[in-house]
């Protein structure tokens, strides 16, 4: 497939968005007599996140304030996700319990935006049946916030734009309100090109691109030197990093990139598609001492059959050989997957199939899925005989047979010294939650001030889903 051309430039050179940011600074201060407020809520995957960070970022720079209380709220965002369709249904069953809220307060601006705006069949019924949501911003529109915010605040008019294929500029130096000093999402890519059978995702954030290696290598050294502990590089497959650039740079090449920047931090990275994960990848990770011992590796399926029908371009053969080379190169390595249960035409021996991976591989952890049928993409016709309820059967089943071997795995942590970074306060109070290299929890008693900070503990037990442990130094 030929590469468009993405072009990279700076957020604040478009002199348009600059002028309808500095209309609607004017207006806001002429209207409020303190800064209005905004809540975002964002579903979905860590792109998802980062996207409302840079939300946050952007009306911040326009002159909002944020509040946690959605009565208090002076504009509304809900950044959407289209993945399944349950998250759908949540982003539509929230929107419509601020009918009343727009009534009491007529003021108040109801907006909408990512992957689930995208699709042409939600976009009209938004337009149609929901008239109080004043903005819709697919995915690729988020430049133009400014603007689409300018006509809603200014003008009065309903603002609604849906591009998947449209503006693939990349944006450098956007504003982003990070939920947290220490740790920061650092997209590498946009889009994808795979179209997985079942996935929705190439048709609502549009074709792949890269950015530059030295835009992403700056805004990484910014982080550190603003305190951040740990990046987590973000792209939809970040193994096909590089494809289109003029100068040759790929994952592998990026990810030593990164690693040689001064400073404590560390780096994570995901999603990697097995189809174009190699041993030079797996090389660069163990070679990089500040990329973390994690690989998630999404398998989706452990049946040959099944993952050549959601069109994945690897068999198991190929999946464990990767594996075996990761484990191999770095002993001890956590590896985390993805799985669809009930895709179209799976059958029970299918089903065991993927039982048998998961015994098998023994993954520290999983995020599992029912297959759920989206608008548009190819699975979307295939015969689906097996019934939901067999599905939910199968999904509980694999729940309990990963949960055994999440429980026995991390009773494995037990008496070992590990380096953690203290993450956020503790479900239990007077504790602070930590995160290990490999990605596991560890609760341990600590003062608030200390997160933020890499120390040393030594586990002492294991929960069902996390460790305990003491600070050692
Ligand atoms: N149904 C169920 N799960 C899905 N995923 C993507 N599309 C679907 C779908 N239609 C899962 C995949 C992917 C993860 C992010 O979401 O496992 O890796
Ligand atoms: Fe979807 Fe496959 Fe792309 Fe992942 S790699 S976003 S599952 S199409």
């Amino acid at each position: 497939m030929t590469k468009p051309k993405a072009l990279s430039q700076s957020y604040w050179e478009l002199s348009a968005q600059q002028t309808y940011a500095a209309e609607i600074r004017k207006t806001l201060a002429e209207r409020y007599v303190s800064p209005p407020l905004a809540y975002v809520h964002s579903f979905g995957c860590q792109q998802s996140v980062y996207d409302g960070e840079r939300f946050k970022g952007l009306l911040a720079e326009l002159g909002y304030g944020f509040t946690d209380e959605i009565r208090r709220a002076d504009l509304i965002l809900y950044n959407t996700c289209a993945v399944r369709e349950n998250a759908e249904q949540r982003v539509f069953g929230n929107v419509g319990a601020l009918k009343g809220l727009k009534k009491n307060k007529p003021g108040l601006i109801i907006a909408l935006a990512g992957c689930m705006t995208e699709q042409q069949q939600v976009s009209e019924k938004l337009k149609m049946s929901y008239p109080y949501v004043d903005l819709v911003m697919g995915t690729n529109a988020f430049a133009r916030l400014p603007e689409l915010l300018y006509r809603v605040l200014i003008d009065g008019k309903r603002s609604i734009r849906r591009d998947p294929a449209g503006d693939l500029t990349l944006y450098e130096e956007v504003p982003v309100l990070h939920e947290s000093r220490h740790k920061a999402f650092v997209p590498v890519m946009y889009g994808c090109d795979n179209f997985c059978s079942y996935c929705i995702v190439p048709y609502v954030r549009g074709r792949e691109r890269s950015r530059l290696p030295d835009d992403v290598a700056r805004e990484v050294e910014k982080l550190v030197s603003h305190g951040c502990r740990e990046v987590t590089l973000l792209g939809q497959n970040v193994n096909s990093y590089g494809k289109g650039l003029q100068e040759p740079c790929d994952f592998a090449d990026l990810l030593r990139r990164i690693n040689a920047i001064p400073g404590d931090f560390r780096i994570r990275f995901m999603t990697s598609h097995p189809k174009d994960c190699t041993p030079r990848l797996l090389d660069a990770m163990a070679d990089c001492e500040k990329v973390c011992r994690h690989l998630h590796l999404p398998v989706q399926s452990g049946s040959d059959r099944i993952l050549q029908a959601m069109n994945r371009h690897y068999d198991l053969r190929h999946y464990e050989q990767l594996l075996a080379y990761a484990r191999q190169r770095m002993p001890g390595l956590s590896v985390t997957s993805d799985i669809i249960v009930g895709f179209p035409g799976e059958t029970r021996e299918d089903f065991e199939q993927t039982l048998e991976l998961v015994r098998r591989v023994r993954y520290s952890a999983l995020f599992t899925f029912i297959y759920s049928k989206r608008s548009g993409t190819a699975a979307e016709k295939l015969p689906d005989p097996t019934p939901a309820a067999e599905k939910s059967k199968w999904f509980r089943e694999l729940l309990e047979v990963q949960g055994a071997i999440g429980s026995e795995l991390l009773q494995g942590y037990v008496g070992q010294t590990l380096r953690v970074l203290a993450e956020e306060e503790g479900r239990t109070p007077g504790t602070v939650s930590c995160r290990t290299d490999d990605n596991t929890i560890v609760e341990v008693a600590a003062p608030p001030e200390r997160i933020g900070e890499f120390f040393k503990v030594r586990i002492t037990e294991a929960m069902n889903w996390a460790l305990r442990g003491e600070v050692t130094g």
